[in-house]
């Protein structure tokens, strides 16, 4: 190698080493490269980066005034975040393409519910639990991604909520850990079919921040921990997904960000991860706040050596990371496992020949016919019917008036602040103008804004009940939008924002009908509402088909189907509410002292886990196991006769619960453990199967152990948590 820089040198022999190991062809495009040439194309790398460009692939910097030209052709950028001009990622990636090494930047982009097409908020796409239709939601937001050049979403959002002060319930599938966990895994597969890396997040137990805060420290119980919060994570990483991101808040009294428990000893070799770890919003320089480090150099080695390998927007990694190593407190071999992790992922997405996207076509491939028509049917399956009574909705062509009242029933543009990504949300429609498409030219469809967009304010107050006290049908749209909702968006009260409440109670106080139509972002205590208001129908912020597909069901030509996936409580003092609660040795029984319950609330939900009306009614009945026993590795079918004895056709979602009666620790009342969804015609009955695997019954103790414990358990099948239905089987050692 004389006469050669050393370095190159290095490089030189690396590549011939590793184009000869591999069989002497360089990775076709197209054909993805075999694990094995990746890891020797990865060494050759290795060979030859220094210091800073190891550190520069864990760099992961997002959108400021100016982009980062310098450091990306300097070789000091792994990645780049929340860039939506497809011009400016093309920037980007040429800019690398300039560095020495010329190692592709992995893009990434909050790519929570949409890009131009936006889908329902992840929470009502769940109350769908239509799971080919989650994740083809899923692989056309990441297609409108794909399009504009990003490589990377920063979702699905797995996790667990049972605490609706938190705002972020809306980016998940609910508190249930059964479905959680096969709609995490429907996500990442869509996400990636359409050729981006998904991140699964936030690890671990972010949802269930004390008192509801966003951020606030979690105390997790080691069962609880992998009973409730792990299995979403772990059905995310068998589906596949290739980025974990760690969570903000700390665990047990550790930042997750400085948890080698968590990151290394369960993620990586508990459930051997092979992905990389990507930090929260510079949550590596935030462990100076948590006070587990004393500087930001501190915080640098504690992320890395506890398994954090790429460090978002902060550049504590860049800043510290070549000091610690050269200082010998970070091991080379530490830094180049967590490059190596990187690189990993970026080629197996195959950035490195990767074409560039043409900005000049990315247009055409956004908002098309089939994506919004996608968006639409998941609108439609996603809004709920949590009240309707005497049969008001669909609504009924003697009706010749309607006030449609609320400034989001006419404004274009939900503010919904998930994350800043992707385009203004644009509706198609507005629920104005959807309702008078579909109000006979008869109907007299009169509006007022009543409160502005936000709630905060009264707007056409006046205009508001005059409208409603001349109309026969009040059509109400409220809710929580701008920053009622999503990150840092904690509340302490859970009524409807700002001054919707006093409306809703003047337009109830007209003594017409109220159909109230809720666009929230997590379930509001609606005990009055529930109590005074006509029908309520609720939408998560259905998306840019969404105002249409809420007219469609006031109207009837969709009959709704959704079921929540999160209980709606009574008052904020019943939080965490679950369905899954175990048993206690002073049960509620006649409601009187000594028995657990409130003296001055229910116990029970305003509308519990799984439940949601139809236009049709269904009935269960002949619930059979397919066989009385299974042994513990074993699988059976459990059969149910459900009929539509309504007069329309609809689609049901059947429930499969569980409960093990006597086991050596108290099992909830009842666990989700199975589920369909049919459709069925008025009069129709189907024989509907479920399967139920005895490895699914067991639960895990103090030490993480797992164990399914044979007995007795005792199934119910029913339209919500509450079902009646009941059979039992035993399973055997
Ligand atoms: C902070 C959020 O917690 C995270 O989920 C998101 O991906 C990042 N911001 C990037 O926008």
């Amino acid at each position: 190698m004389s006469g050669l820089p050393a370095r190159l040198g290095r490089a030189a022999f690396a590549l011939v080493a590793a184009l000869l190991l591999s069989g002497g062809a360089p990775p076709r495009a197209g054909a993805p490269p075999s694990p094995d040439a990746i890891e020797r194309r990865i060494d050759a790398l290795l060979a030859d980066m220094t210091i800073e460009e190891k550190v520069g692939q864990l760099n992961l910097v997002g959108r400021l005034d100016d982009l980062p030209m310098t450091a990306l052709r300097a070789g000091l950028v792994g990645g780049a975040m929340n860039y939506v001009d497809p011009r400016e990622i093309l920037a980007v990636k040429r800019a690398a393409r300039e560095s020495r090494l010329k190692i592709p930047p992995i893009v990434g982009l909050d790519a929570v519910h949409g890009v131009a097409t936006y889908f329902p908020l992840p929470l009502g796409q769940a109350a769908s639990w239509n799971l080919p239709l989650i994740e083809e939601s899923s692989w056309r937001i990441g297609r409108e991604a794909a399009a504009l050049g990003i490589d990377w979403t920063f979702a699905p959002m797995v996790d667990i909520s049972r605490d609706p002060r938190w705002g972020r319930a809306l980016e998940g599938a609910g508190e249930d850990a059964f479905l959680g966990a096969r709609i995490a895994a429907a996500r990442v597969r869509g996400y990636q079919r359409a050729g981006l890396a998904a991140t699964i997040k936030h690890f671990v137990g972010y949802g269930a921040p004390e008192a509801g805060r966003d951020y606030n420290t979690a105390w997790i119980p080691t069962e609880q921990l992998f009973d409730l919060h792990l299995p979403p994570f772990v059905a995310g990483l068998d589906a596949g997904a290739k980025v974990v991101m760690a969570a903000f808040h700390s665990v047990n009294g550790v930042p997750a960000t400085a948890s080698h428990y968590l990151l290394t000893e369960l993620l990586r070799d508990r459930y051997k991860f092979r992905g990389f770890v990507v930090s929260d919003f510079d949550s590596v320089g935030e462990l100076v706040r948590h006070g587990v480090a004393r500087d930001r150099g501190e915080a640098a080695r504690k992320a890395l050596m506890a398994g954090i390998d790429m460090d978002m927007f902060g550049g504590a990694y860049l800043a510290h990371l070549p000091i610690e190593v050269r200082a010998g407190r970070v091991a080379m071999q530490v830094l180049d496992e967590a490059a190596r992790r990187v690189l990993r992922v970026k080629m197996q997405l195959g950035l490195f020949e990767k074409p560039d996207v043409d900005p000049a076509k990315t247009e055409a491939e956004l908002r098309t016919p089939e994506t919004r028509d996608a968006a639409r049917r998941m609108a439609r399956e996603s809004i709920i019917l949590l009240k309707n009574e005497n049969a008001i909705l669909p609504i009924r062509d003697t009706v010749g008036s309607i006030a449609v009242i609320g400034a989001m029933a006419r404004h274009e543009e939900d503010k919904v602040w998930t994350d800043p990504a992707g385009f203004p949300r644009k509706e198609t429609q507005t629920l104005l103008a959807a309702i008078q498409e579909r109000a006979g030219a008869g109907v007299a469809v009169r509006y007022a804004k009543g409160v502005d967009s936000c709630g905060r304010r009264y707007e056409e107050r006046e205009e508001a009940l005059k409208i409603a006290r001349e109309s026969e049908l009040i059509v109400a749209m409220f809710g929580e939008d701008c920053e009622f909702m999503g990150e840092a968006a904690s509340r302490a009260r859970l009524d409807l924002p700002g001054v919707q409440r006093p409306l809703l109670e003047s337009l109830v106080a007209t003594g017409k009908p109220v159909v109230l139509v809720l666009a929230t972002g997590r379930p509001l205590a609606l005990t009055w509402a529930s109590e005074h208001v006509a029908a309520i129908l609720q939408t998560f912020h259905p998306g840019t088909e969404g105002r249409t597909a809420i007219a469609e069901i006031l109207f009837g030509e969709v009959n709704p189907s959704a079921k929540t996936t999160t209980s709606f409580p009574r008052s904020v003092g019943q939080i965490p509410i679950s369905y899954d609660a175990l048993p206690t040795g002073r049960p509620q029984k006649i409601r009187q002292r000594y028995e657990s319950i409130y003296i001055d609330e229910k116990n029970e939900p305003l509308y519990p886990f799984g439940f949601g009306l139809s236009y049709t009614r269904f009935s269960y009945a002949n619930l059979t196991a397919g066989a009385p026993a299974m042994r513990r590795d074993g699988e059976m079918q459990v059969m149910v006769d459900v009929s539509n004895t309504g007069g329309r056709a609809g689609l049901e979602i059947v429930e499969l619960y569980v409960r093990q009666p006597v086991a050596s620790r108290s099992r909830p009342l009842r666990q989700l453990k199975g589920f369909a969804k049919i459709m069925l015609t008025p009069g129709e009955t189907k024989r509907v199967t479920i399967p139920l695997k005895a490895q699914d019954l067991g639960f895990h103790d103090e030490l993480g152990r797992y164990a399914v414990e044979p007995g007795e358990f005792e199934i119910f099948v029913g339209g919500d948590s509450r079902a009646a239905l009941k059979t039992t089987i035993e399973v055997t050692p």
